[in-house]
């Protein structure tokens, strides 16, 4: 059932100005929204309607330039607000209403006040009829992240909560499922006996952006892959489900978390890479060094960089490196998923330098799809050549971000993080993380604007 009210925690935050005010919009512009939906945004700041609404035009223009002006005064005369804590009950009863059945509480908060805000809505009677969406971190550790879903469970059905990965929402990362199941040809070969190895790969040239107070406790290997890349994993290597529901499509992401081996502490030093920017420059951009980037404590060695390679401990992945990889201030934006596929001798061919192979590589934003192939050359036609077989894919119409709030405000929580799939990517990830905070391996660095450390997996 279509939600009826957006209450907003945290409403004049930069992660509601910078995205969720953005993903409305865009709804908006597209007719995706509900035109009995009311949007009420709560926070500390002392204003009225007037000024959160002014507040919201002056986020539209900075992050929304190109919004047709009807589309965005539309938005803006649906916003209400509601000033003061968000951990208190009259704050929330005020926001929400006698009925907070048909309403989704959006918790654009710092992670220290999901616990008390929870606590609020539930106080409220929240816990009937309202959906939650929670944006990461979803704990810092596993510990944090398992007392999260206690405090959680103790009042809401799990279904009625949506843990946000934006990741699900990006068109390729969605296209994976179709490519896999949809098409036969590639069904045999997605195994061990066909499939040499998997890298993950999502390399920005983005630095730090002015977020030290979050990353500089965070690091690459907290940010992106515990929780996006693992997800690249699952839909990559998980078993085919037996529905595209939120029941059928979680449980086989589980199944497939379940079976991932991060490293021993002894395998941690041969199987993880982390490191940290150095000065550098990408095209026309100087960076500093990370460590001399305001705000950030240079004692705490956090990664710019992290890289590790998994197992998938089950009959189809046996043996199969998986590789992931992540970094900021690289010299180019490389996001893709490459299966690449083995290769065994063939005394029939000849071939010129290093022998062609096949690869599948999903590339994201822009989103192509390429396939490396083996061909006769030009020349000798007993000679092979690699060649590829290249699509791009049409843009999306909407951002990921605006496809996942349409999820959340329908009901529907396939595409949202169940409690159980978020704890074990924290129990795979948080070996490397006890033996990193020891120093091993040691902390290497790279010129921003590199290709990364050297010595390190993927190349
Ligand atoms: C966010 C991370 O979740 O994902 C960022 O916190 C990262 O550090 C971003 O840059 C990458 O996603 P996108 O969609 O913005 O490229």
């Amino acid at each position: 059932m279509t939600a009826r009210r957006l209450v907003i925690l945290g409403a004049t935050g930069d992660l509601t100005g910078r995205y969720l005010l953005v993903a409305l919009a865009e709804l908006a512009a597209a007719r995706f929204l509900p035109d009995d939906l009311a949007v009420v945004g709560v926070a500390r700041d002392p204003w009225g309607e007037a000024n959160f609404r002014r507040h919201a035009r002056e986020r539209l223009a900075r992050h929304a330039p190109g919004l047709p002006v009807a589309v965005g005064d539309g938005l803006v005369e649906r916003l209400s607000y509601v000033a003061g804590d968000v951990a208190d009950p009259a704050v929330l009863a005020a926001a929400f209403g006698p009925d907070t059945s048909r309403s989704l509480a959006y918790l654009a908060l710092p992670p220290n006040v999901f616990a008390p805000a929870i606590e609020a809505l539930a106080a409220i009677g929240a816990a009937t009829g309202a959906t939650i969406v929670i944006e990461k971190p979803f704990g810092t550790d596993l510990a944090s992240a398992k007392a999260l879903n206690e405090l959680l469970h103790r009042h809401f059905a799990e279904e009625a909560v949506f843990r946000m990965d934006h990741f699900l929402g990006k068109q390729t990362v969605q296209n994976i499922l179709g490519v896999r199941f949809a098409n036969p040809l590639f069904q045999p070969a997605w195994n061990r006996e066909e499939v040499a190895g998997v890298d993950i790969v999502w390399d920005e040239t983005v630095a730090l952006e002015g977020r030290a107070g979050y990353y500089d406790r965070t690091g690459a290997l907290r940010d992106v892959i515990q929780n996006h890349l693992l997800q690249l994993l699952c839909l990559v290597a998980m078993e085919k489900p037996d529905a595209l529901n939120a029941k059928d499509l979680r449980d086989s992401k589980v199944e497939l978390l379940r079976s991932v081996r991060g490293p021993t502490p002894a395998e941690v030093a041969s199987q993880s890479t982390r490191a940290r920017y150095t000065a550098g420059a990408i095209g026309d951009r100087r960076l500093p060094d990370y460590a001399e980037e305001q705000g950030v404590d240079p004692a705490l060695e956090t990664e710019t960089f992290a890289e590790v390679t998994l197992f998938v401990d089950n009959d189809r992945w046996q043996g199969v490196p998986f590789r992931l990889r992540t970094g900021k201030a690289l010299a180019t934006n490389r996001r893709e998923i490459a299966v690449r596929f083995r290769t065994p001798v063939d005394p029939l061919f000849g071939y010129e330098g290093h022998r062609p192979v096949n690869q599948l590589v999903f590339q994201m934003s822009p989103d192509r799809m390429v396939l490396d192939l083996a061909l006769n050359g030009a020349g000798d036609p007993f000679c092979l050549e690699p060649a590829e077989l290249e699509l791009t894919l049409a843009p999306q119409d909407l951002s990921a971000y605006a496809r996942l709030l349409v999820e959340a405000l329908q009901g529907d929580p396939a595409l949202a993080i169940r409690g159980d799939e978020a704890e074990e990517c924290w129990r795979i990830v948080e070996p490397i993380v006890a033996e990193w905070e020891k120093g091993t391996p040691p902390l290497l660095s790279y010129p921003a604007g590199s290709a990364g450390p050297t010595g390190r997996t993927v190349a």
